[in-house]
C-alpha cells in the first residue's frame, strides 16, 4: 500500500477544483518526460531506479563493509558535504535516540560528520574528540575535488596516521567516489582504501540510495534492506501516470501555488527528529529548482518550537508562501501528562492525556489558523518513522522534484550555481591560476 498520504483540503480555498486539475494534467505530462528520460539532464536519471538495482548482493556488500568497519570502533567520521552529506544526516536523526550520545551502552558506532562546513573550532573539537576513541571514517566525495571534505580528511588522514600508522589508517578508511575521475579515487588507489562507486548518473542530491546514504546507514545499524523496500515501493507508486500518483499530486499543487505569487514553500514538522529531513529537503529542491531566476525557495521550520519565534510571521506577515505539513502518525514511544495536585499551571484539563495527543491538536490548531491567516496547508502523513517509511518518503520527494522542475521549466538536474563561490573563494586563498580575479575581488571588499 502507498505508505504516504497526501491531503490537498487546506489548499482548497486557495486554488480551485478546476485549476487544480489543469495543474495535475501538466505533471503527468512532466511524470512521462522524466519516464521517458528525454528531458533536460536526462543523463543524471540513474536515481530513478537505484531502489531496483540496489540488489540484495549489493545490500550484502554493504552490510558487510559496515560491520568490519565497525568492529571495535566507537565513533565513525563521515566526511562530506550537500548531497554527499545530507541524505545519510537525515535518516540517522530521523531513525536515532534523540540522545544518542548520552546513551550508556550503544552496539553499533557513534557517527560524526565533518567538511560539511570548514570551521576551525568544529574541526579542533571533533580532533579532540577522536584523540580518546577509537575511529574510523567514511570520506565521501562524487567528484573528489570538493574543497570543505578534502580539507577534512586531510586532518583526519593525519590524525589517522599519527595515531595507528599508515597501515593501521588504511584499513579505518572506506571512500566513496566516482568510479574513475577525481584526486580522492587516485588516493584511494594510491594508500589501498576499499572503496565504493557512486554512479556517473547520479547527482549528490539524488544519491541517498547509493552507498553515500546506504553505508553510514548500514554502520550505524538501521535495515537498509527496509530503506530500499519503502523506497521501491514508493518508485512503484510514483510511477503511476494519473492523480492517484502522490508525486503528480504535490508536485501539482505547488506549481499551482507559485504561479499564484506563493515563492516560498515552508516544510513544517512536529518531531525534531525530522529536522534534516527538512535540510534534506531543502537542499533537494532549491538546488534542483533554484535556476533562470525562477522557483519557489525552500525553508523550514520544527514546530511547536518555532511557533514560538516564526508563529507571528506565518500568522500575519506577507502572504507569498504556503506550508506544506509533514506528519507522523504513530509516535514510538507512549508518556502521559501527569496529575498535579496543586494545578498551579492550571492543566490538569491535560492529566492522563498522551503528549502525541497535544502535539495533534497543535498540528490541527495551527494548520486552521494558518489557513485561516491566507496560508495555504499541503498535508503529508507518514504513518510512522521507521526505515520503510523514511525510504518511501526521501524517494517519493525526490520523484516529485523531477516532476516538478520540469514543469517549472528548468533542468532539475544540474547546479551550475554553485560554483560562483567556489571560484571566489579559490581566488582569495590565491590558488594558482587565480591571480587576476583574486586582485580584481580584493578590490571590492
Ligand atoms: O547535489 C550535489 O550535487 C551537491 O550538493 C554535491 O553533492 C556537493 O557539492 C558535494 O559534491 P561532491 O560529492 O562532489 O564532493
Amino acid at each position: 500500500m502507498n505508505s504516504i498520504k497526501i491531503d490537498l483540503r487546506s489548499t482548497a480555498s486557495f486554488v480551485d477544483a478546476e485549476t487544480l486539475d489543469a495543474w495535475r494534467g501538466k505533471a503527468v505530462q512532466a511524470l512521462i518526460k522524466l519516464e521517458s528520460r528525454k528531458g533536460e539532464g536526462n543523463d543524471f536519471l540513474g536515481w530513478i531506479d537505484l531502489p531496483a538495482a540496489c540488489t540484495e548482493t549489493v545490500r550484502d556488500d554493504l552490510k558487510n563493509v559496515a560491520g568490519k568497519l565497525s568492529q571495535g570502533i566507537e565513533l565513525v567520521v563521515v566526511i562530506g558535504i550537500g548531497g554527499s552529506y545530507l541524505g545519510a544526516k537525515a535518516v540517522l536523526d530521523a531513525l536515532s535516540h534523540s540522545f544518542n550520545t548520552l546513551l550508556p551502552q550503544r552496539k553499533h558506532p557513534l557517527l560524526l560528520f565533518a567538511g560539511q562546513n570548514i570551521s576551525e573550532d568544529y574541526h579542533a573539537e571533533l580532533l579532540e574528540v577522536l584523540k580518546n576513541h577509537s575511529a574510523a571514517c567514511i570520506v565521501i566525495s562524487k567528484s573528489g575535488t570538493t574543497t570543505e571534505p578534502a580539507i577534512a580528511f586531510r586532518l583526519i588522514k593525519q590524525h589517522f596516521e599519527e595515531k595507528y600508522g599508515k597501515a593501521g589508517a588504511k584499513n579505518r578508511i572506506v571512500a566513496i567516489t566516482d568510479a574513475a575521475r577525481g584526486a580522492l579515487r587516485v588516493l584511494a588507489g594510491q594508500e589501498g582504501y576499499s572503496t565504493f562507486v557512486i554512479p556517473d548518473d547520479v547527482g549528490g542530491r539524488f544519491s541517498v540510495f547509493t552507498p553515500v546514504g546506504l553505508l553510514p546507514i548500514a554502520v550505524a545499524g538501521f535495515d537498509i534492506d527496509a530503506l530500499i523496500k519503502g523506497a521501491a515501493d514508493m518508485a512503484h507508486y510514483t510511477a503511476k501516470k494519473d492523480c492517484t500518483n502522490p508525486a503528480v499530486q504535490y508536485a501539482a499543487v505547488r506549481n499551482a501555488l507559485y504561479v499564484q505569487g506563493r515563492k516560498i514553500e515552508v516544510l513544517v514538522n512536529y518531531n525534531p527528529k525530522l529536522h534534516y529531513v527538512t535540510e534534506w529537503w531543502k537542499q533537494l529542491y532549491g538546488e534542483s529548482e533554484g535556476k533562470a531566476h525562477k522557483g519557489l525557495f525552500p525553508a523550514g521550520v520544527d514546530f511547536t518550537s518555532d511557533l514560538h519565534s516564526m508563529g507571528q510571521y506565518l500568522q500575519e506577515g506577507e502572504r507569498h508562501l504556503f506550508e506544506t505539513v509533514l506528519s507522523v502518525a504513530q509516535e514510538k514511544h507512549t508518556l502521559t501528562i501527569p496529575h498535579d495536585e496543586q494545578n498551579l499551571d492550571q492543566l490538569n484539563f491535560l492529566a492522563g492525556k498522551r503528549l502525541c495527543e497535544c502535539n495533534k491538536m497543535a498540528e490541527l490548531g495551527t494548520l486552521l489558523a494558518h489557513v485561516d491567516g491566507g496560508v495555504p496547508n499541503i498535508h503529508i502523513e507518514i504513518p510512522t518513522l521507521d526505515e520503510y517509511h523514511l525510504g518511501g518518503l526521501l524517494y517519493f520527494f525526490e520523484k516529485a522534484c523531477g516532476v516538478s522542475g520540469y514543469m517549472l521549466g528548468v533542468n532539475p538536474f544540474d547546479q551550475p550555481g554553485v560554483e560562483a563561490y567556489k571560484k571566489n573563494m579559490f581566488a582569495l586563498l590565491n590558488k594558482p591560476g587565480f591571480e587576476e580575479q583574486g586582485e580584481a575581488l580584493r578590490k571590492r571588499i
